[in-house]
């Protein structure tokens, strides 16, 4: 292979340590690497070799933008930015690199498309019904029948999502439902959650449009505990690198609280998951890609929750490179430069991650993470997504997080004690 490759990355916010350091390893190996990013954030300097930057809720108008450029691309990739992975597959195939078809990116995009895939590909899943408004929500309830879940096709951290459990749960819904569509606009203007247009959805070769904020799925009610698997796949082989055992809030909502990882089996389960998700990456045709997909287990065997094709995100990164030493990052560049990798996932160590909630509704006044809290080498991950000054809230009226904090150690206990310790020096107060 040749060296040299130019790398594009595409993102909607900036990087850790450790993702940096991925891209200066693969600057080690004589390759360069480039950012096309929404101009939110200032890269840090001398990393990458040029910074591009533009609204990149605008698809098409980003292509034709980075049509006009002088440079081309031998590999293009992502870190865990959802909602630009449709643009990341358009630009892959306008230069022609190894990467996911946009229509494969689409499918993970819309939950809607997600769930007819794996439906025609015969992988296990709940029920499921289009709505495209408030009437068709109610259609769709009656239908699937309660207990039944409601969420946007194209949200993402469980914006919008929310539990019908039975006829009383009615008398909610088009309150619920009018919260989370507003919710869900404000996103779509912040840049998080977007809709695709016509055209943008006609080049992708979607023949089925959806819109991503007021369009709702509902779905049968899946009854059973929850985790997330990232994995990588190359040629079509899927390796399992990070599983988490997932922790949520209980009845309407199901925003994440905390995490463990790794997932500790019961026995036989590794294989059935294993097999679940060569399936799954199968019916969806993902086939060189890092993966984060969502399993449940029911009473009637694990199913789909969702899968993205990307890095998972919030503290899974960094999660996973302490507890096994791989890097996705660089393992995703790895992948989108088509060079041949092999695998020996072990468990360095056990970790706790706790999502840091709003306690309630309200502007955050001040954040403060001591350097004790820094400095404790038990404790990693210290993150915070929100900045003073910003207005957050807890479900119904919004869907904030404040941002999260793990704790590792020897024993999944340990690493629970040491978060428990670190948290309690965070100081966050909101007015
Ligand atoms: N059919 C279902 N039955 C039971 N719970 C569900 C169902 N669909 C979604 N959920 C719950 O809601 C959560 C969010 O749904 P989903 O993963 O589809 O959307 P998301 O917004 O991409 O979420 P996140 O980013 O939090 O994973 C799921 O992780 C799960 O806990
Ligand atoms: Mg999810």
């Amino acid at each position: 292979m040749d060296t040299g490759e130019k790398i594009l990355i595409v993102t909607g916010s900036d990087y850790t340590d450790a993702v940096y350091k991925a891209f200066n390893d693969v600057k080690e190996l004589g390759h360069k690497v480039y950012l096309l990013s929404d101009g939110s954030f200032e890269p840090r300097p001398g990393v990458f070799e040029k910074h591009f930057s533009y609204d990149l809720r605008k698809t098409k108008e980003v292509l034709d933008y980075m049509t006009n450029q002088p440079e081309k691309f031998d590999a293009v990739t992502i870190k865990t930015s959802e909602w630009l992975t449709p643009l990341v597959a358009l630009l892959a195939k306008q230069y022609g690199c190894i990467g996911n078809e946009p229509i494969v990116a689409f499918n993970c995009r819309s939950k809607y498309h997600m769930r007819k895939e794996l439906e025609k590909g015969n992988v296990p899943i709940p029920k499921f019904k289009l709505c495209k408004n408030y009437e068709e929500l109610v259609e769709g309830i009656r239908e699937i029948k309660t207990p039944c879940v409601a969420k946007p096709v194209g949200g993402n951290a469980s914006y919008g999502t929310f539990m019908i459990r039975d006829e009383k749960d009615l008398e909610n819904l088009k309150e619920n439902y009018e919260n989370s569509i507003k919710f869900l606009k404000e996103k779509a203007i912040d840049g998080d959650v977007f809709a695709f247009k016509k055209e943008e959805m006609d080049l992708i070769g979607v023949d089925d449009h959806v819109d991503m904020i007021t369009d709702y799925l509902v779905e049968e009610y899946m009854d059973g505990h929850e985790i997330s698997i990232d994995s990588l796949i190359q040629n079509g082989k899927v390796t399992m690198m990070g599983v988490e055992d997932q922790i949520r809030m209980t009845y309407p909502y199901f925003m994440q609280l905390a995490a463990r990882l790794p997932y500790i089996y019961e026995e036989g389960e590794k294989d059935v998951i294993q097999k679940l998700l060569e399936d799954t990456m199968k019916a969806m045709n993902i086939k060189n890609s890092a993966t984060h997909t969502e399993i449940m287990f029911t009473s009637q065997g694990p199913k789909i929750v969702e899968l993205g094709c990307r890095i998972g995100g919030d503290d899974l990164h960094e999660t996973i490179l302490e507890v096994t030493g791989y890097n996705l990052m660089y393992e995703s560049m790895m992948i989108a430069l088509g060079i041949h990798r092999e695998y020996d996932v072990q468990t360095k160590c056990h970790t706790m991650t706790t999502v840091i909630m709003p306690e309630k509704t309200g502007t955050i006044k001040s954040i403060n993470i001591p350097e004790e809290l820094k400095n404790n080498k038990n404790i990693f991950n210290i993150d915070t997504i929100v900045s003073v000054g910003d207005k957050i809230g807890t479900p119904p009226e919004r869907f904030d997080y404040i941002g999260y904090i793990s704790g590792k150690g020897t024993t999944p206990e340990e690493a629970e004690k040491n978060m428990n310790k670190g948290i309690k020096l965070l100081k966050i107060t909101i007015e």
